[in-house]
């Protein structure tokens, strides 16, 4: 379903934006090596279970149908009009978790996401305000992302000069003047964030709000227990979709480590080239307690608004539950608990 819909939405969008969305940094040995990995992953059925598969689950205190979230994505809009408004339907009709962007082109107040994502702006004034908005907004986790101490060098944006298309800004950022005024989205962000971020802000960050934290973007297993040493309640292991660091390790083959590190002292997510219900198993088989789903998302969003990013996430749905029902599974549970092969 994902490679139609991929293609059906290169189709209408326009190619700059498409290259925005489908690419990554650097000459995209990450971006391929993410789905590579996943495909190595091989599951070993269990039989006769006699049970009939339930995939509901909570992350972060939330309660969903499926161990499924939806990824913070940037500036929504550009795919569709209806932009994060489109796809938080989606998310609600579905019954999972929506994670707002920082840089998203909808405001908070009238989105209400399930989640918010923050990244390190200079102005922490700024990134504190955003705090106190997400809170009186009903969020009940921030997703901290910390891979992108500068933003990545990406070719296909570079070639094409890429800004954002008119009407489409970052609309958090309104009150505060920081939304972007010309310019290519590049030198904007790299305006905006501070390179220097470190643990200090962590622990900053955590003495601030009584929010859970989600620390996005561990890769190293030091860097797991340290995140959970400083106050962070879970963690998502990504490569940000292999828009950031190139020649990073894909996600799914660092998790194995990074669960072994933290034990079960803190719950997992995983992302970065989850296309199907079989890679949400894998994912799980691994070590993580659930997924966020990202370009598949923009592919449905860009075809059919909320009803494609709805059909999307229905059919992540139905596949997991077939591919749980295959391996005699009954539960999230009984997913964390299957043997793996690597092929
Ligand atoms: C177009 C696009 C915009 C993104 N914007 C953000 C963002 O604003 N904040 C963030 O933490 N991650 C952002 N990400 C990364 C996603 O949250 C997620 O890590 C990534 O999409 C996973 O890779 P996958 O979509 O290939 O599975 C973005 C990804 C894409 C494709």
């Amino acid at each position: 379903v994902t490679d139609e819909l991929a293609e059906a939405a290169k189709a209408r969008l326009p190619r700059a934006v498409w290259d925005f969305a489908a690419g990554g940094a650097g000459a995209e040995h990450t971006l391929a090596a993410n789905r590579a990995a996943f495909d190595r992953v091989t599951l070993v059925p269990r039989i006769l279970a006699g049970t009939v598969p339930d995939p509901a689950t909570r992350l972060l205190g939330t309660g969903m149908t499926m161990p499924v979230a939806v990824a913070p994505i940037a500036y929504l809009r550009m795919y569709h009009p209806d932009g994060d408004l489109a796809v938080v339907a989606a998310a609600r009709r579905a019954g999972v978790p929506f994670t707002a962007a920082m840089l998203g082109s909808h405001a908070i107040e009238d989105v209400r996401p399930d989640w918010f994502q923050l990244y390190w702006p200079h102005d922490r004034g700024l990134m504190l305000d955003l705090v106190r908005r997400a809170e009186q907004a009903g969020c009940s986790a921030l997703v901290v992302t910390v891979d992108m101490p500068v933003m990545a060098r990406r070719d296909r944006d570079v070639r094409n000069r890429f800004t954002l298309p008119d009407g489409v800004t970052a609309a958090n950022l309104v009150p505060a003047g920081r939304a972007r005024d010309g310019g290519t989205v590049a030198a904007h962000t790299n305006a905006l964030f501070d390179p220097a971020v470190s643990w200090a802000d962590l622990d900053w960050l955590r003495s601030r709000t009584d929010l859970p934290i989600a620390l996005k973007g561990v890769l190293d297993p030091r860097d797991a227990t340290r995140a959970l040493a400083a106050g962070a309640d879970a963690l998502v292991v990504s490569n940000h979709g292999g828009r950031q660091l190139d020649g990073a390790v894909p996600a799914i083959a660092a998790l194995p480590g990074i669960r072994e590190a933290v034990g079960e002292r803190a719950q997992i997510l995983l992302d970065s080239g989850v296309r199907g219900g079989l890679d949400v198993v894998r994912a799980l088989a691994l070590g993580a307690d659930g997924v966020l789903i990202g370009r598949p998302l923009v592919w449905g969003l860009s075809v059919g608004g909320t009803d494609g990013a709805a059909h999307v996430l229905g059919s992540l749905r139905d596949e997991l539950c077939e591919v749980m029902a295959l391996t005699g599974c009954a539960t999230v549970r009984d997913a964390r608990a299957l043997s793996t092969v690597r092929t």
